[in-house]
């Protein structure tokens, strides 16, 4: 067993050493051979292309498949040269809940919760932002909501990299909900519910 062993390692060894190296006679561009193919090493210089590199750039303009963004509604809030009034993608709870968790990660920081923006950074010092149920706020359309979170605007951070589109948009659903929250009147009360509001509130 153990001599069967140490005779394949010694095998091994001596057939590794069989190759010999393409010669004048053979040239490395004509063996059809894996063990010698023409190829570049990373980094290599090359004497083809004029700036001897022989990695090259992408080609400029160059996009990967299934990354051109070409949906300027969904990818940028906008519409030609104005922004979208509504938001680009369905609305549906699920949405709502995933906005309002996010919202509550990236903007509460800040803006705090209900959005009127005495998050705790601005408790610390940070600039306060605009109350998002002001007037400002409540006439941005959704796609310059969006376009705030991607980009930043002037003491706002941009939340391009950590924000995923879908989320962004969520967010901007959810902001409407704050907003409509602030500026909700009985009409908005689920008739159930309604009575024991007007009843709490003395309200007719
Ligand atoms: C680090 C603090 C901070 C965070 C986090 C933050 N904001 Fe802001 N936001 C600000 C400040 C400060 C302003 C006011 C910017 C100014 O005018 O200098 C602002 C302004 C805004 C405005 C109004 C922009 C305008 O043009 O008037 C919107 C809308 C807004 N933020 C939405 C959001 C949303 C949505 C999020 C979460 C994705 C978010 N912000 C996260 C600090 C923050």
């Amino acid at each position: 067993m153990k001599r069967a062993a140490w005779t394949s390692v010694a095998l091994v060894t001596l057939l590794a050493g069989c190759r010999g190296q393409p010669s004048e006679k053979s040239p490395v561009h004509l063996i059809e051979d894996m063990d010698f193919q023409p190829k570049y090493q990373a980094m290599e210089a090359s004497s083809f292309f004029a700036d001897g590199r022989s990695m090259r750039p992408l080609v400029a303009g160059t996009i990967a498949q299934g990354m051109l963004e070409e949906d300027d509604a969904y990818f940028r809030g906008k519409n030609g040269d104005s922004f979208v009034s509504k938001a680009p993608i369905e609305v549906t709870e699920g949405v709502l809940h995933r906005g309002q968790e996010r919202f509550d990660i990236f903007c509460a920081p800040c803006h705090d919760r209900s959005g009127s923006g005495r998050g705790m950074a601005v408790r610390r010092g940070f600039p306060p932002p605009i109350d998002l149920s002001s007037e400002r706020g409540l006439t941005m359309p959704d796609g310059e909501i969006f376009q705030v979170i991607s980009n930043g605007v002037r003491n706002m951070p941009s939340y391009r990299s950590q924000i995923p589109v879908d989320d962004r948009w969520a967010i901007v659903a959810w902001v409407r909900v704050l907003q409509r929250s602030q500026h909700g009147s009985l009409e908005d009360v689920p008739e159930q519910h309604k009575k024991s509001i007007e009843s709490e509130s003395g309200a007719k």
